[in-house]
């Protein structure tokens, strides 16, 4: 369940519709989240936190995760913001709901659902893997949602924590990162089982695409959620009553970012991730 509460306002409010989109991962990762909704929503306004100094979530306690969110959402609507996307997986499996709970008058929009539906669709014979975090694979959060959608699939969630780091590491391509899914996903996809769909379960998978192809063909669909997390967004601002336009409604489409620790890394990555930002944009250290 990662969209508990959508908390519709039915009135246009412009200022609630000028107010920000709080993006939040643990890391660089959701900012392939960001980028589509950049794309998707380009009047609106992003704040992007990345809590670098806690990463990674996926090896995290649930009860860990659910305390590390509630922070970054304290800091958010300390930003006014209008909606928070939980542009993490893990994240999203763990506390999404603890995050409605405790913040109802806020918009929470989570991954997990988004890509469940993607593989739903996408995949020809139903034999899908979830790659993902230790922690998404243990919430079991995929397989419900995947096989609430298509109850004739069977689904394999495969932790790949190493690909975490590969991607933080910037070593998205090469014979590193061709071993690693070799060794993690390799039986997966090989003999007469063989699965047809590989769920990208974790924000930061995207970027090892081109690697994945590689070593897995062209044969099983890859599924990301990134766009259809943007096009949800979109249909909750737009039925609360709170999307961004233009004109008075505009958000001013820029986007600022935060991290917890060593901004100077965080810049140094963000633009492989978001397409658009530039070399080294600019990144505010906070403290959670
Ligand atoms: N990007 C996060 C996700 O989608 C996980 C990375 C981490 O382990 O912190 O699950």
């Amino acid at each position: 369940m990662d969209n508990p509460r959508a908390n519709p306002v039915n009135t246009l409010d412009h200022k609630r519709c000028a107010r920000p989109i709080g993006v939040f991962d643990s890391g660089v990762g959701g900012l392939t989240v960001a980028a589509a909704l950049r794309r998707r929503l380009p009047a609106e306004s992003l704040l992007y936190l990345g809590d670098a100094a806690r990463l990674p979530y996926g090896t995290k306690a649930p009860t860990t995760i659910i305390q590390y969110v509630l922070k970054a959402a304290g800091f958010f609507m300390a930003h006014d913001i209008k909606m928070m996307v939980l542009a993490c997986n893990t994240a999203s499996a763990h506390a999404a709901a603890a995050l409605a709970l405790h913040y109802p008058e806020m918009m929470v929009l989570g991954v997990i659902d988004s890509g469940a539906e993607r593989a739903a669709l996408q995949s020809s014979g139903g034999r899908i893997v979830v790659a993902a975090t230790e922690g998404t694979c243990r919430s079991g959060a995929f397989d419900h949602a995947i096989l609430a959608r298509r109850p004739d699939a069977s689904v394999r969630p495969v932790p790949c924590p190493l690909f975490v780091a590969l991607v933080e590491e910037g070593l998205t391509e090469g014979p590193i990162a061709e071993a690693m899914i070799r060794q993690y996903l390799g039986d997966s996809f090989a003999g007469p089982d063989a699965a047809d769909c590989l769920v990208l379960g974790c924000t930061h998978f995207p970027l090892l695409a081109g690697a994945l192809r590689k070593v897995l063909g062209d044969g099983p669909a890859l599924v990301d959620c990134a766009e259809a997390v943007a096009e949800r967004a979109a249909a909750m601002l737009a039925e609360g009553g709170a999307l961004a336009e233009g004109g008075e409604n505009a958000g001013g489409g820029g986007i600022t970012l935060f991290t917890t620790d060593a901004p100077e890394r965080f810049s140094a990555s963000a633009g492989r991730f978001f397409p658009g930002l530039g070399q080294r944009p600019p990144v505010e250290l906070i403290d959670l």
